[in-house]
């Protein structure tokens, strides 16, 4: 097994400030936020790694960052050894962009309401100037749909449906990885187990890498081989789906876990998250969680924890053992 994708002290700083007049009336400062701090983990080949993480703590901006929609401010993305920030040879570049495609929670807004299916599904194929006859047909026949609906419209199809256009458009240039970010996280329930069966299915037909981003652990449960957890845009712990679910370590992903809904006896969801996730633009010092950590000591909100291997698992604690 090889490392398809190898993220490196990935990080991504925005700067939120006001504009320059406004901040100078105000004697406002900078304002900077670090939406993605000091990210390291790789992704093997023909596996599945889901980033989990509460809203805001960074799962977005690392699977853009991961596809070339924004750029790191430090650290590095390399995808089959090519890094798409610095590389210069225009062939790699393109070889690797058509081999890493992403798919979005909304699946309407991401389709062009005045294009027929037919040319959403085969555009990123057509912009590189490939063949396009018969590809969508093709396409939309494998992830469930018929050749006919080729010709319709975006508002001809259910929220289900929607994302397996969106699926079928992903996979125009016979891509190696997909970014899934949510993927179903917009639609019925009924609807999202078929969504990720079929995932699921063109995963294994086609030998392709997901990185899966959600925030939904039962999904995450059933998609994963590898887990990394996210908190305040850093990686806060990473381990094989199973040992992660048996074993946490770290205090925050044993909050998630045990913040997880949980129903009542009449449907209805219990137990919400403890405590508000701090500000991304004035973090914690030392370790982000270090205010809502139980059993945070003094050390704690001086010294950030480095990442450290226990067996498994790879975890940011000061305390885990
Ligand atoms: N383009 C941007 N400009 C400024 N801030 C941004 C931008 N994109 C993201 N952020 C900020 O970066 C942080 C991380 O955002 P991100 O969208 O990656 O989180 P997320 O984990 O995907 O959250 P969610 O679960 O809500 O989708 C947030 O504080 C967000 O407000
Ligand atoms: S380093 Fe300290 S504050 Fe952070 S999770 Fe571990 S015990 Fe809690
Ligand atoms: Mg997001």
């Amino acid at each position: 097994m090889s490392a398809i994708i190898r993220i490196e002290h990935l990080t991504r700083i925005f700067d939120v400030s006001k504009p320059w007049l406004n901040r100078l009336i105000e004697r406002a400062p900078r304002a900077l936020l670090t939406a993605v701090s000091d990210v390291s983990f790789e992704i093997e080949e023909n596996s599945v790694y889901a980033l989990v993480g509460e809203s805001g703590s960074g799962k977005s901006t690392i699977g853009k960052i991961i596809v070339g929609l924004v750029p790191p401010s430090q650290g590095s993305v390399l995808i089959e050894g090519v890094d798409l920030a610095t590389e210069s040879d225009a062939a790699k570049i393109d070889a690797v962009r058509a081999d890493i495609q992403m798919i979005f929670q909304d699946p309407y807004a991401s389709l062009n309401p005045r294009w027929r299916v037919r040319d959403i599904i085969a555009e990123p194929v057509a912009a590189r100037g490939g063949a396009t006859t018969g590809l969508a047909e093709k396409l939309l026949e494998q992830v469930g749909l018929s050749a006919a609906d080729a010709g319709k419209y975006p508002h001809e199809f259910s929220g289900g449906q929607r994302q397996r256009i969106c699926i079928a458009r992903a996979l125009a240039s016979g891509p190696k990885i997909i970014v899934c970010d949510e993927p179903t996280s917009a639609l019925d329930v009924s609807v999202q187990s078929q969504v990720l069966n079929l995932m699921s299915d063109l995963r294994e037909e086609l030998g392709l890498t997901y990185l899966f981003i959600s925030h939904d652990l039962t999904v995450v449960h059933h998609m994963a081989d590898r887990i990394g957890v996210l908190y305040l845009g850093r990686l806060v712990e990473e381990a094989p789906r199973d040992t992660l679910f048996a074993d946490p370590k770290h205090p925050y992903t044993q909050m998630l876990f045990d913040a997880a809904p949980r129903m009542d006896a009449f449907g209805r969801e219990v137990d919400p998250p403890k405590g508000e996730i701090p500000d991304a633009i004035n973090p914690p010092s030392g370790c982000a969680f270090h205010p809502r950590c139980p059993l945070a000591i003094d050390r704690c909100s001086r010294e950030r924890p480095e990442m450290r291997r226990l067996g498994d698992t790879r975890v940011a604690c000061h305390l885990a053992e």
